[in-house]
């Protein structure tokens, strides 16, 4: 079976990235991507490629290549869907924030809301793609809504989730450590999964793309979340007793990666993790293994959220206490709002967190990020639903430029890894601080000595 016709549902992080580089990659198959957010799609057809709604390096490039080509946004759901040989849902999954499972288990109503309009809008044989993460089983609901249409239209089901990382989504689009494609194991299956094998096969080495069956594909998702999150944990909770003993987490981070068994990456201490996927996957994670009475599995993942609370709460605190226990009324900037560089995200992003806390305790936030529009930062806050929206307009303000951000403040918090910020003139920024002038640091990317040199008094996480 060879695939001529793509729709995607979802223009967001991940769909409109991964639509793109399968555009480019795929000249000769039409890629539609859609969403009924209209304001959005017209972002994305937008001639000025800077508007992109998703900020991500070398996405321009891609979309100016392949857009009006093979490569098309709309809003016209319906149509992209009845055109389609083979769809991909690429809608959102937050945690439910209402009834059973509140807090923890997939929304999924969204993932619902697409299959039923499948179902209602097709006329010929579909194979149906879930690129949202989703937990296992999910594909076995899609199916079910699907095949009972009464209509004739056979659908098969794969799980094809994404391990691309934001800020790097076009490096990991395009060199995958692997592409992962779970199907059916009926003949009928097997040939949806080899369309797909031939989708990618177009850039992907062979060995890198592996077929399993539907719930191994959702698990291995969830899990490589959980596993990545927990690293990130595991090293967050060394920090604060490399800070008591006077150790360095960088160091130790770089003497444990060293040992191959374990590796270098995702050892950076920070002042927590964030995106769109780890705490909701793990909470995911934490959800099934309650469902099926293992508490014990569920306390264990439990615990990787619970120290990266823990995290972000610690650096609010260190910042309340070291300014003498008291930060109301005080001006403290942050630089960076995003949840990690390179991208404009801000979901689950620790900023919101700390911001937070800080705002309690009636300190005023300045705020400087390079990528993050300030609308996005007041509905982060207001969100919360900790005050009122205007208590937060009054209280953090947005400054569009860095040193302007900084003058007349008590402190700065790091609170995204911006290369940017590394090579600021900290002197000029000192300069103009109220003293004594402190830099707290989130991300442990500032040469601290430096600062230090300077006049600054420093906290860089996990040293000591
Ligand atoms: C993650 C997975 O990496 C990706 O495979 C999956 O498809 C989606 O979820 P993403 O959330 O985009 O990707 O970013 P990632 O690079 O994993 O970072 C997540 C968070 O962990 C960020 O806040 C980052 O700053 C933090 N982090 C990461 C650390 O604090 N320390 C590290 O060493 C690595
Ligand atoms: P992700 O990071 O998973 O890509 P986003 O929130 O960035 O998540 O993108 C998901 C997109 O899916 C949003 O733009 C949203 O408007 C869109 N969407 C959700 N439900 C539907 C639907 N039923 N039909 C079309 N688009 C949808």
């Amino acid at each position: 079976m060879k695939i001529k016709n793509i729709c995607c549902i979802g223009a967001g992080y991940v769909g409109g990235p991964t639509m793109a580089v399968i555009a480019q990659k795929c000249p000769h198959i039409k890629v539609t991507v859609v969403d009924v957010n209209a304001a959005r799609i017209a972002a994305w057809n937008d001639d000025d490629l800077d508007k992109l709604p998703v900020f991500e390096p070398g996405l321009d490039k891609v979309v100016e290549e392949a857009r009006g080509r093979n490569l098309f946004f709309s809003t016209y759901v319906d149509q992209a869907i009845d055109e389609a040989d083979m769809i991909f849902i690429s809608v959102n999954t937050p945690t439910k924030t209402y009834g059973k499972g509140k807090g923890m288990a997939a929304d999924l109503k969204y993932i619902e809301l697409c299959a039923r309009q499948i179902a209602s809008v097709s006329k010929t044989n579909k194979i149906v793609v879930e690129k949202s993460t989703l937990p296992v089983r999910t594909a076995s609901a899609i199916k079910n809504i699907l095949d009972h249409t009464g209509n004739g239209v056979e659908f098969q089901i794969l799980s094809n989730p994404e391990f691309l990382a934001e800020g790097t989504a076009i490096e990991d689009l395009l060199a995958p450590d692997r592409v992962l494609i779970g199907g059916d194991m009926s003949d009928k299956g097997k040939q949806a999964i080899q369309a797909l094998v031939d989708i990618y096969a177009n850039w992907v080495p062979q060995e890198r793309i592996l077929t399993t069956n539907v719930w191994s594909s959702e698990l291995s998702k969830l899990t490589a979340n959980a596993f990545l999150a927990q690293r990130v944990s595991s090293i967050n909770s060394l920090s604060v007793l490399c800070e008591k003993t006077g150790a360095d987490v960088n160091e130790v981070a770089k003497a444990i990666g060293m040992d191959s068994r374990i590796g270098s990456k995702f050892l950076k201490s920070s002042v927590g993790f964030g995106g769109s996927c780890f705490q909701k996957d793990i909470l995911n994670l934490v959800y099934i293994a309650k469902t099926y009475g293992l508490n014990e599995v569920a306390d264990y993942w439990e615990q990787v959220i619970i120290m990266n609370d823990y995290q972000k709460n610690r650096f609010s605190n260190n910042i309340v206490s070291t300014l003498y226990n008291t930060v109301s009324g005080k001006k403290i900037t942050f630089l960076g709002w995003a949840f990690k560089k390179d991208t404009n995200d801000t979901r689950e992003s620790a900023a919101i967190q700390v911001a937070d806390n800080l705002l309690n305790e009636q300190a005023h936030i300045a705020v400087y990020d390079p990528k993050v529009v300030e609308e996005r930062m007041y509905a982060d806050l207001d969100y919360l639903n900790t005050r009122s929206e205007e208590e937060n307009r009054n209280l953090l303000k947005v400054k569009a430029d860095p040193y302007e951000a900084c003058k007349d403040s008590h402190a700065v918090a790091v609170l995204t890894e911006w290369d940017a910020f590394k090579a600021y003139d900290w002197q000029r920024i000192y300069d103009n601080m109220l003293k004594p002038a402190f830099v707290f640091d989130g991300r442990g990317i500032l040469d601290t000595q430096k600062l230090e040199d300077i006049g600054f008094v420093c906290y860089s996480i996990g040293k000591g």
